[in-house]
């Protein structure tokens, strides 16, 4: 696999490694960040995999040992946490290395945050400033490594958790879940299953266009998003494919870190929408974002056109809102995404829960239109 992928060191929104077989490095920023007995968590589809076998290579040969916590779902919620910190106290840790998707990276930032708390990890909901209720003295570092391209947690502060009594997803914020590093190296998304390369992809996607419609000020966001947006439009049909190609899986690692700084600005009724489906479901959260998002953009029309029409005219898209609708459902299509929440297995009987949950979601908020019950419940009708 030849590729032209430089290596880079950025410094923003933390210490980033990009480059192809920076993983080898992951020994030394440990060293340099104090610690002695990593945790590394991943999920249980990728314990298996060699590119998890040889990352523990990597620590035990530096005398880090090769502990691993793996048993993490998808969607993973606080029964996973519970489990990680039981495996975290026994090992004796001092931090976590995150491996692995969206999944994997926010469970590892739970047990980092949660080990040595005395509150419920629910009391850490990213509502005002209730990340204070935490001892931050008592959270342990993060280091991540990520395995997909897409959900951009490794810069984010961030984890999202899902309540398995009330199905709700929850985002669980504290600064100090921001990674004091990530290795971002693209070699380790190539064996992605093709179906995760599409809906990671689309959840980059998903970050940058509802970051960049969301109507907060954030210009610094604004930009980071338009240019995100770019990485997607024309790497993501180049990984899936070719899922060899490192020179556009770097694009799409750094199009996901991208859309995780932008996101700071806003999400919205993508999002919204797709938390509580994923949430009861336990449908990919991608793949999920990806289904909705043309219905989502119609929707939002009013409020967005102006603002699309100057993405497209960026982006080589011709024809404004409309030619960037249609380049949305192309990709879509190209991407075998199914092009309905019915096919996904959402149920009509459902749809009155998960508007309720849709309107509780925070993403809900960043919408550019105002989200009601009855417009939420003629939006999901219309994602059917
Ligand atoms: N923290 C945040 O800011 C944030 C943002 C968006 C989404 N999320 C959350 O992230 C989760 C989704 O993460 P995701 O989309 O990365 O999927 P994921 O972590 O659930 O992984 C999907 C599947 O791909 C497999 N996989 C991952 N990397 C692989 C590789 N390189 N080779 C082979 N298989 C691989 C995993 O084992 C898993 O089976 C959801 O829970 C979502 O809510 C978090
Ligand atoms: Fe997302």
């Amino acid at each position: 696999m030849t590729h032209a992928v430089p290596n880079r060191n950025w410094s923003y929104p933390t210490a980033i490694k990009f480059g192809v077989g920076r993983v080898a490095e992951l020994a030394e920023h440990c060293h340099a960040v104090g610690l002695k007995r990593p945790l590394l968590v991943t999920d249980k589809a990728l314990a298996s995999l060699p590119i998890t076998a040889a990352t523990l290579n990597v620590l035990e040969a530096a005398g880090l040992g090769r502990a691993m916590f793996s048993d993490v779902d998808p969607n993973p919620h606080e029964g996973n946490m519970a489990d990680g910190i039981a495996a975290y106290k026994a090992g004796g840790h001092d931090g976590v290395v995150c491996f692995g998707g969206g999944s994997a990276l926010d469970l590892g930032k739970m047990i980092a945050l949660m080990a040595d708390q005395t509150i419920s990890v629910w009391d850490l909901e990213d509502i005002d400033d209730w990340y204070t209720r935490a001892d931050a003295s008592l959270i342990a570092p993060i280091i991540a490594v990520p395995t997909t391209a897409g959900t951009g947690s490794e810069v984010g502060r961030a984890g999202v958790l899902t309540n398995s009594v009330t199905h709700k997803k929850k985002i669980i914020f504290h600064p100090k879940l921001l990674p004091v590093v990530t290795i971002c190296d693209p070699a380790l998304t190539v064996g992605m299953p093709k179906f995760i390369t599409a809906g990671t992809g689309m959840d980059a996607l998903a970050h940058c266009l509802e970051a960049y419609c969301s109507p907060f000020y954030h210009p610094m966001s604004q930009g980071i998003a338009l240019e995100g947006m770019r990485l997607v439009f024309e790497n993501l049909p180049l990984v899936y494919a070719d899922p060899t190609d490192l020179d556009a899986r770097a694009q799409m690692m750094s199009a996901a870190a991208m859309g995780a700084v932008a996101f700071q600005k806003g999400l919205g009724a993508i999002h919204s929408l797709s938390h509580p489906v994923g949430a009861v479901y336990g449908t990919h959260h991608g793949t999920t974002n990806a289904v909705v998002m043309p219905i989502v953009l119609e929707f939002n029309k009013v409020e967005i056109e102006g603002r699309i029409d100057r993405a497209a005219a960026y982006l080589g898209i011709n024809g404004g809102f409309a030619g960037f609708h249609d380049q949305v459902m192309e990709l879509r299509a190209l991407l075998n995404i199914p092009a309905s929440l019915s096919a996904m297995g959402v149920q009509f009987a459902d749809l009155d829960m998960l508007t309720d949950m849709a309107l509780e979601d925070p993403s809900c908020g960043g919408n550019p239109v105002l989200m009601t019950r009855s417009n939420t419940r003629a939006l999901f009708d219309a994602c059917m």
